[in-house]
């Protein structure tokens, strides 16, 4: 059988499900299939005649591009294989195995042009993350439960000491309120730690419970309170007692701080882009459809046309490398969904933004 003859070749990279680029010597593309199309977005006779650089991201500068060429021009080695982040026409970013190769011309043997064939990692990526995320969390969870022994022992001292020198009768009034100073102050560190304990408890997906809102929504908020009080931004909670939902508690409170720090982040910017305020995060929820409805609004950046079609891909931010890892929003889709929920959002720019999770009850 000969397989050239049948266009088998053709076929094979026609039909391949990775990405396959064919370039000429100087770099323009003559062909892309398919699946390249589909990864990347664009059509046909937008890539051909272009170069690669139309997939360039943020990511790789110019050295990472000299090295990628010096290691396919030199012969001892002759191509490149290594892993990028490329850019898509809508600005998701796609992270992928690429190699490179060059092919050559029948008889001389000169460079005719060059082969990128790409893999997508997006999936396995975002795994890895989770997986070191999940990992961070339980290291923080073991550290916080240590920790609320180490300081909730002598603290349960502290208290009972300053209870007991309350009650005795020998002692002034202005004593009697400074103990009461140091009580209360003893019971917000206490509820500081539980509130890190119970959020850090990085248990993989369960089987949901009833859960009362108002208490997971309270542990973000304890968590919160400082960096807000900082940024002078004021965080309202507005949950009521009865609002109950069938979640996972651990993982709603990882959804919903995820939601108040993307809150917070975009009322810093607003305030970089000279929106004084008064600013404000507001945490609600609201009865409908034999659920509850918990709502973060914020007075934020708002979130432009471009970015609300990729809020929800995996690695889609805006922030600065180090500050976002664009998992927040898809990992709590895909958290909020495996309960029968979803998540929406209504954003004005130069205004804020409001997400609303829908969790059902039964
Ligand atoms: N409340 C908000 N206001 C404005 N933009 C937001 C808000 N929440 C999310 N975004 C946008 O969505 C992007 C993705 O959010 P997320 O998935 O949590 O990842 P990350 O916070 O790591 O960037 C953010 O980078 C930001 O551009
Ligand atoms: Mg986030």
């Amino acid at each position: 059988m000969n397989l050239e003859k049948q266009g088998v070749f053709f076929r094979c990279v026609e039909d391949s499900s990775d990405a396959i680029m064919i370039s000429d010597a100087s770099g323009r593309l003559q062909y892309v299939n398919p699946a390249w199309q589909r990864i990347y977005g664009y059509s046909w006779s937008e890539a051909i005649g272009q170069t690669p650089r139309l997939l360039r991201s943020r990511h790789q500068g110019d050295d990472f591009y000299q090295t990628l060429w010096a290691e396919i021009l030199d012969p001892a080695k002759g191509f490149w294989k290594g892993e990028l982040v490329n850019r898509a026409k809508d600005g998701r970013e796609v992270p992928v195995l690429l190699t490179i190769t060059p092919y050559r011309r029948d008889g001389d043997g000169t460079v005719a042009g060059y082969m990128g064939i790409a893999i997508d990692q997006t999936r396995k990526k975002e795994l890895e993350a989770e997986v070191i995320q999940q990992d961070r969390l339980a290291s923080i969870g073991f550290l916080a439960s240590g920790l609320a022994h180490e300081i909730g022992n002598p603290l349960g001292v502290i208290r009972g000491r300053a209870e007991y020198l309350a009650m005795r009768s020998e002692i002034s009034q202005t004593v009697r309120d400074n103990l009461g100073v140091i009580v209360a102050q003893i019971d917000r560190i206490s509820k500081l730690i539980y509130s890190l304990l119970h959020l850090a408890r990085a248990e993989r997906a369960g089987t949901p419970h009833p859960v009362g809102l108002q208490k997971v929504c309270q542990d973000v908020v304890n968590l919160m309170t400082h960096p807000f009080r900082q940024e002078g931004v004021a965080l309202e909670l507005l949950v009521p007692e009865s609002a109950r939902a069938l979640v996972e508690a651990d993982r709603l409170g990882q959804v919903l701080l995820n939601l108040v720090v993307n809150a917070l982040h975009a009322i810093q910017s607003a305030k970089a882009g000279g929106r004084a305020g008064p600013h404000s995060v507001r945490i609600e929820a609201r009865e409908r459809d034999r659920g509850w409805e918990l709502s973060v609004s914020d007075t934020g950046t708002g979130i432009d046309e471009e970015a609300m079609k990729n809020l929800f891909k995996p690695f889609f931010t805006t922030k600065e490398v180090g500050k976002g890892t664009g998992l927040g929003l898809s990992i709590s889709q895909r958290i909020v969904s495996s309960w029968g929920g979803h998540i929406q959002v209504e954003s004005r720019w130069g205004q804020g933004t409001r997400f609303r999770v829908y969790l059902p009850a039964s």
